[in-house]
């Protein structure tokens, strides 16, 4: 036990917790009390091993002592600035630090506090920037079935998860969805992009020709479909959306919330799949889920086409009072620093297909039904329980907590990404503890 294992609250009541189910975790609690390096610490002093980089964000792994270090002397030196009409050097210098890591062209950036953020930022960027080129007809917004793009309107708008859009309404108006990609059926047991599928992005050209490219600003997609089970881009897929998007001026952009920062071996998605997209949204990885932060890139004319009129005159409505917040920008230049020091990318890159075979080891265990792996990311798809969505996964969530792994599930697919400083043994052990679970589940 350590010093930690005294930690508990006294009353579970008061916190609201997101997307969790309240009732079960307040009548079992599962608490963190600490973390280092790929471990947690639970409340009763039992070591955990991070499966999932804590919500696909903490890429270098806990407690880093650069970034700790770095908040801790953000916070004593400047705490914050104002974000409208003021500035401070660290923003200036992430911005930059950040474009050198971007695919080429895409040399702006405009700060945001989470995924969500980012995305609602990206979409009325896309908006603005059709309207200032003279282009206002162009208000459609192009999202896809079983995408994630975070829980704000817009996101949920544009999203395909069904759960998170029914219960609000009419959202925004003027989306339609692209087919999504998933066909386990002909692409079973993949590694890395699927062989199949790649005339899916022809739907693309369905819904151009149903509403007329003159009303369409753009498509977002993630490059990988990351919340709805790890769903991995057929060949050619997302080079065909680049080409389709180029012929109708429909700007292409990409979620990269989830592959963003090393998860995929390169530094982002795009370079992966050798797509460059208009507008690129990030999040997560960027402070490695330390502080809250996102960052929207964007290509020069997009830039470019909002910096006419009056020079007194704000050019984009748009802002949050913490976009490049101090201590979000310390935390994230000393992230990108922890990531090349330690070759955290390249590192990620080299263990792919160490991380493929020993996920798709679990091949033949009871209850499994498709293993999907790529970049750093593996999903484990269980057959769900007859008339129990869910629930099979779930029960799995829980005892690999119980036996120290701590992993993540969306409906019946357990969903992996741990952090990229995990080594090969961690990766045998995580493997071996699903083994266990998995197959003794009922
Ligand atoms: C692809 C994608 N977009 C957006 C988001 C939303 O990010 P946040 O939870 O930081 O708002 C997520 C979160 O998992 C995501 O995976």
């Amino acid at each position: 036990m350590t010093e930690h294992a005294k930690i508990v609250p006294n009353n579970l009541e008061a916190f609201w917790m997101p997307f969790s189910a309240n009732r079960q975790f307040k009548k079992a609690p599962r608490m963190f009390v600490a973390a280092r390096d790929m471990h947690y610490t639970t409340s009763d002093g039992r070591k955990v091993l991070d499966g999932t980089a804590g919500l696909w964000c903490v890429n270098a792994g806990h407690c880093r002592p650069k970034i700790t270090e770095a908040i801790q002397r953000q916070a004593a030196e400047l705490d914050y600035a104002p974000a409208f009409q003021m500035g401070h050097p660290k923003a200036f210098e992430l911005a930059s630090r950040l474009t050198t890591i971007a695919p080429e062209g895409l040399d702006h950036v405009f700060f945001t506090n989470s995924g969500s953020e980012s995305v609602e930022t990206a979409l009325k960027i896309a908006l603005a920037y059709q309207r200032a080129k003279g282009e206002g007809s162009r208000f459609r917004l192009i999202g896809r079935e079983r995408g994630y793009h975070g829980v704000n309107f817009g996101g949920i708008s544009v999203g395909g998860i069904v759960g998170n859009r029914k219960m609000f309404g009419t959202l925004l108006t003027g989306v339609d969805h692209m087919r999504h990609t998933h066909d386990p059926d002909r692409n079973g047991y993949s590694k890395g992009e699927t062989e199949h599928g790649v005339e899916l992005a022809e739907d693309l050209v369905r819904i151009v020709a149903l509403h007329d490219p003159s009303t369409i600003a753009a498509v977002i997609v993630e490059p990988v479909a990351g919340s709805t089970g790890v769903l991995p881009p057929p060949k050619g897929y997302l080079k065909r959306l680049r080409e389709i998007c180029d012929q109708h001026g429909i700007l292409l952009i990409f979620d990269e919330v989830i592959t963003g920062y090393g998860r995929m071996g390169t530094a982002f998605a795009a370079d992966y799949f050798g797509v460059t997209p208009d507008i690129m949204v990030t999040a997560k990885g960027l402070t490695n889920g330390v502080i809250p932060m996102g960052a929207v890139f964007v290509k020069d004319q997009i830039y470019d086409a909002f910096m006419g009129g009056a020079e007194h005159m704000i050019e984009f409505a748009h802002g949050y009072t913490y976009s490049g917040n101090p201590i979000a920008a310390a935390a994230g230049l000393a992230t990108l620093e922890t990531y090349q020091e330690e070759g955290l990318f390249e590192r990620a890159k080299a263990l792919e297909p160490v991380w493929a075979e020993a996920i798709h080891s679990l091949k033949g265990t009871r209850h499994v039904t498709d293993i999907r792996t790529i970049g750093l990311i593996g999903a484990i798809e269980l057959e769900p329980i007859a008339g129990e969505p869910t629930k099979r996964a779930f029960s799995a969530f829980v005892k690999a907590f119980e036996e120290g792994l701590l992993i993540r599930t969306t409906g019946d697919i357990i969903a992996l990404s741990p952090p990229l400083m995990v080594s090969e043994d961690q990766i045998g052990e995580i493997v071996d503890t699903l083994k266990g679970i998995v197959g003794g589940l009922d």
